[in-house]
C-alpha cells in the first residue's frame, strides 16, 4: 500500500490510450490498493485512474459517497472498475469538475446524467451497473482518462467555463 505520485498536465502520458487488463494478477491487485490509497489522500477526491500514476492500464476507482454533492445522491460507494465500457448514456448535466492531474483549475463540463457500464470488479467478475448524478460524472471523467482525454478537452468555452482554483490558507 502506498500513495503514488500523480502525473500533472501537460505530462504526455496523460494523453495516451491505456490497454485492457487481461487478468487480475496479484500485481494488478496491489496497483488497485495503491490507487485507492492515492485517491483517499486527496481531499474531496472522488475518482482516480491508473494512467494518472503512469500505469497505462484500464483501471479506475470511484467513490462519491463521502462527497457533499454525490453522497446525497444514489451511489454504489466504492467502485473499482477494470476495463470499463459505457454501454449507454442519457440525459444531460453540467457539473463543476476538478482533477488531481490539473490541480489549479476546475471547469463546468457537460456530461450525461446517467450511464450504463460494463466492467470487471476487482475480483475479475463482470459487473453491469447504472450510475446517475455525480457518480455518473465521475465514471465518465475517469473513463476519459483511459482514452487520454482530460476535462479541459471537453470544455466548450475556455473564457466562461474554466476557473482558477481558489486556495484558502
Ligand atoms: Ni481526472
Amino acid at each position: 500500500m502506498a500513495i503514488l505520485p500523480i502525473l500533472k498536465f501537460p505530462d504526455p502520458l496523460l494523453k495516451e490510450r491505456s490497454v485492457r487488463v487481461e487478468s487480475v494478477t496479484p500485481e494488478i491487485s496491489a496497483l488497485i490498493d495503491d490507487l485507492l490509497d492515492t485517491m483517499r489522500s486527496s481531499p474531496g477526491g472522488v475518482g482516480i485512474s491508473a494512467p494518472q500514476v503512469g500505469i497505462l492500464k484500464r483501471i479506475v476507482a470511484i467513490d462519491v459517497s463521502a462527497s457533499k454533492r454525490g453522497g446525497q445522491q444514489e451511489n454504489h460507494g466504492l467502485l473499482v472498475l477494470i476495463n470499463p465500457d459505457i454501454l449507454a448514456r442519457g440525459g444531460k448535466q453540467i457539473v463543476r469538475e476538478g482533477c488531481m492531474s490539473i490541480p489549479d483549475y476546475t471547469a463546468n463540463i457537460q456530461r450525461a446524467q446517467w450511464v450504463l457500464v460494463d466492467a470487471l470488479d476487482r475480483s475479475g467478475k463482470q459487473v453491469i451497473l447504472e450510475a446517475v448524478g455525480l457518480e455518473a460524472v465521475a465514471i465518465q471523467h475517469e473513463a476519459d482518462h483511459l482514452d487520454g482525454v482530460l476535462f479541459l478537452d471537453r470544455v466548450t468555452s475556455v473564457k466562461t467555463d474554466v476557473f482558477r482554483r481558489k486556495k484558502y490558507r
